[in-house]
């Protein structure tokens, strides 16, 4: 089969295409024929470096978490099987860890990782969907904003920051969905994107120097990109309120002010779970959720794809289609 594979960590063009033999599901595991894997800024981050949360990386390594596929085989029998050849499903595949990657023509996926894809969505938007997914769903989850007491309801003003982005565009679609008030972060250009994923104030982040004295009053916010804004998010948010960042982490003196102002603070790396695959599928049937795909790249394209999705201006999602 043909794959993407990186043998030292570099740049997006120390990523090569190879021909690998098609691996063999274990136990547990489905073999999957890939029909789209979105890249995400964490496949840019493992070819660079090697990051803490991945454990025991082995180089040579196939990249690539986020998949959607046809099931073609599967491992040992086991109860947690629940899908058969044939069965088109989507996930994220083992992360934190990486062994056999999802940039390929296959790959093998844990059954638990799956679930199986709405047939409304399109083969590229199901592989946009598994980590920007569960991220968000993780991360509200995390600091309570389900929660039906002190959850997101109508009249919930929560800011989502680079709301245009992988992440950023589908949170803002979920907190929509949860009955929120969405004021999302974006330059100019991105406002009317923003705008028809429902976003209901948009607010350009290069021009306001504190976007949250200039979207007041918030009772929530989703963090993913500045650290400043985790500062401003903390000393400014309303007690009771919750501030839930994926990147970066909240230092220990933004989490002490936000204690001390009865603030909700937590900070998470998402992890690969088909029963948070589910509720996406079931987000996605309902039609709360809609991954927007800006570019589809195939394998042998790679490198491009890696350089856009390094230069952090994508809109919605950059996928690879082998
Ligand atoms: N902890 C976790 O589990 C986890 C999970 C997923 C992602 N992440 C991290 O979260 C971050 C976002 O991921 P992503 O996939 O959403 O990234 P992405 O798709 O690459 O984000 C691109 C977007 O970021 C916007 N942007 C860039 N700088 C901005 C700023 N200063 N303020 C507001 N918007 C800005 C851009 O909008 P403009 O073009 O308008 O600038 C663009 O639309 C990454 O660092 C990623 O590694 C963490």
């Amino acid at each position: 089969m043909r794959a993407l594979r990186f043998g030292q960590h570099g740049g997006p063009d120390v990523v090569e295409m190879v021909e690998l033999p098609v691996p063999v599901p274990g136990p547990g595991e489905v073999l999957l024929r890939v029909r789209a894997a979105a890249l995400n800024p964490v496949d840019v981050g493992i070819v660079a470096i090697p990051l803490p949360f991945v454990p025991d990386l082995r180089l040579p390594a196939v990249p690539g978490w986020d998949v959607a596929g046809t099931v073609v085989a599967v491992g040992a029998a086991g109860n947690e099987i629940t899908f058969g050849p044939g069965d088109e499903v989507f996930g994220l595949s083992r992360f934190p860890r990486l062994t056999d990657g999802t940039f390929a023509e296959y790959t093998t996926v844990p059954a638990t990782d799956l679930a199986r894809k709405p047939p409304e969505l399109s083969w590229e938007q199901a592989g946009a969907v598994p980590l920007v997914g569960l991220t968000t769903l993780q991360a509200f989850e995390a600091i309570g904003a389900f929660d039906a007491v002190r959850g997101m309801t109508t009249g919930t003003r929560l800011l989502i920051e680079a709301a245009a982005g992988g992440v950023g565009h589908v949170a803002a679609q979920i907190a929509k969905a949860a009955g929120a008030t969405v004021i999302g972060t974006a330059s100019k250009p991105r406002h009317e994107f923003l705008r028809s994923i429902g976003v209901d104030v948009p607010i350009d982040y290069s021009t306001t120097s504190d976007v949250f004295a200039a979207a007041a009053p918030v009772h929530g916010a989703l963090l993913s990109t500045s650290a400043n804004a985790v500062k401003q998010a903390v000393r400014t948010v309303e007690p009771g309120g919750f501030v839930v960042s994926i990147s970066p982490p909240i230092t220990p003196e933004d989490a002490a002010i936000a204690d001390e102002r009865g603030v909700r603070h937590a900070a998470i790396l998402v992890a690969a779970d088909g029963a948070g695959m589910s509720r996406l599928a079931d987000l996605i049937s309902q039609g709360h959720l809609r991954a927007h795909v800006t570019r589809a790249y195939p394998l042998d394209r790679a490198v491009e794809a890696f350089e856009q999705v390094k230069s952090r201006r994508t809109v919605g999602k950059i996928v690879l289609t082998p």
